[in-house]
């Protein structure tokens, strides 16, 4: 018997923990999830998927108990990021480097004078277009560069147009972006300062991937940027300024963390920090 045995020991052992980990009770909340975001596995990834899927089930009710308990003060749920380990999500979405600042710019200067009210939400002044998704790929910068502009270009035109991601990752190459493996809002604003404009999602939409040369319609252009404002690393009270008189600011925030790939409500001050993992 033992010499028709041909699985190694060691897979099928670690094999047989991930099978014995799953736990019934949740067969039809995985069905269920699977269904909601369209996930198909080959068979020998689903047994492991679903064991990622669970872990990362229970951490969020874990947290959501110790909230309803003051221990928190924002709440985590399931979505469609639920089948990815921390480090998977890190390498496919996190894509922003902090890099010297090379190029020359205009610092944001605050105003000792000026008081920023209590509240301020772009949303309902309509700058801020709906939510988007940027795939499996390392885009986030110019889903924070586009963002930034949408509300700009609001402010200037009256009209809220929703800027092409693909269209940035396609055409800043030469300032130093690398597609879907990072870049940053910077260069990404250089690009269409130097290029005289950049295009709409509508005619320039997004795909999520890096591997299409740059198709920009200089015919169809939706936004401008003539100059680019930083904000002093690490002034509060710099940005707290800028984002009260000026519109949505681009920023790149750390969230390589298991509470911000599973956010969902609530103030998230990062007082976690150290305190967790
Ligand atoms: C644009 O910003 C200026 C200055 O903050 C403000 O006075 C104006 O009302 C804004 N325009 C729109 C459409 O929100
Ligand atoms: C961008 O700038 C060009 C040239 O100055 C101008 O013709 C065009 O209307 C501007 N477009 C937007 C969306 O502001």
């Amino acid at each position: 018997m033992f010499r028709a045995m041909t699985v190694p020991v060691g897979l099928l052992l670690a094999l047989l923990g991930y099978i014995m980990a799953l736990d019934p009770v949740l067969e039809e909340a995985w069905e269920g999830w699977k269904s909601l975001y369209a996930k198909e596995y080959p068979a020998e990834a689903e047994v492991i998927r679903r064991e990622v899927w669970e872990k990362n089930l229970r951490r969020i009710e874990q947290h959501n108990w110790e909230e309803s308990q003051g221990q928190h003060t924002f709440r985590l749920g399931m979505n469609h990021y639920g089948d990815l380990m921390d480090e998977e999500f890190n390498q496919l979405l996190n894509g922003f480097s902090p890099v010297q600042h090379e190029e020359p710019a205009l610092t944001f200067q605050a105003s000792a004078a000026q008081k920023t009210p209590a509240e301020v939400d772009w949303r309902v002044r309509g700058y801020v277009t709906p939510v988007k998704n940027q795939g499996h790929c390392g885009s986030c910068w110019a889903f924070s560069a586009t963002g930034a502009l949408e509300g700009l270009v609001f402010n200037w035109t009256g009209k809220l147009a929703v800027l092409s991601e693909q269209n940035l990752i396609d055409c800043s190459r030469k300032l130093g972006n690398n597609g879907c493996q990072g870049g940053y809002m910077t260069r990404a604003f250089q690009y269409v300062h130097d290029n005289g404009g950049m295009n709409s999602e509508h005619v320039y939409p997004y795909q999520a991937t890096d591997t299409s040369s740059c198709r920009y319609n200089p015919g169809d252009r939706a936004a401008n940027c003539s100059t680019v404002w930083l904000v002093a690393q690490g002034s509060e009270a710099a940005l707290e300024q800028a984002v009260a008189t000026v519109g949505p600011v681009s920023v790149a925030v750390d969230a390589s963390s298991f509470f911000f790939h599973f956010y969902k409500s609530g103030i998230n001050s990062c007082s976690w920090r150290g305190a967790v993992r």
